[in-house]
């Protein structure tokens, strides 16, 4: 298996309720390692950039304020196949359909306030990971 890189955030539903910590037990426990991160406040076009892939949804509204209703922590993720594993480890969109064990089985609220993103492929992992980070804030 390739070592990859994806790209994560843990939402403001985690910092709000100051389960940072937690969120990212669980992503080492997966044998992931935290290569970068940091915690910001997202402006509205940051996040709307962010999620341009949704902007047609009816929930793109709801999306971006949930995104910036307060600070998220950015990160990259690697390990082998990353993006798949870390997707694992977040479980189902919807937590009442995520599996025991996962992020969003563990911490999630609702689908709005599900508690993390990931990466859904090598391209758009690489995309998001030069939106929040430049090379040399990011070691492995
Ligand atoms: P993410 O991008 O955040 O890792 O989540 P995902 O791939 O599992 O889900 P995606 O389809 O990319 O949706 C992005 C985020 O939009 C919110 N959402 N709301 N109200 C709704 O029906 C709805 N559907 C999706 C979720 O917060 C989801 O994580
Ligand atoms: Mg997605």
């Amino acid at each position: 298996m390739a070592i990859e890189r994806t790209f994560s955030i843990l939402k403001p539903d985690v910092t709000r309720r100051n389960l940072t910590g937690a969120v990212n037990a669980l992503i080492e426990k997966a044998g992931l390692r935290i290569v970068a991160q940091k915690r910001v406040l997202m402006t509205k076009a940051q996040a709307e950039t962010f999620y341009d892939v949704h902007k047609a949804r009816p929930f793109f509204g709801e999306l971006v304020d949930s995104m910036i209703a307060g600070p998220v922590v950015v990160q990259v993720l690697e390990g082998d196949d990353a993006i798949k594993k870390y997707r694992e480890v977040l479980g189902a969109t919807d937590p009442a359909k995520a599996d025991a064990g996962t992020i969003r089985k563990e911490f999630a609220l609702s689908v709005g306030e599900n508690s993390a993103h990931g990466s859904d492929a090598v391209e758009t992992a690489a995309i998001e990971i030069a939106q929040w980070f430049s090379g040399n804030e990011i070691v492995g």
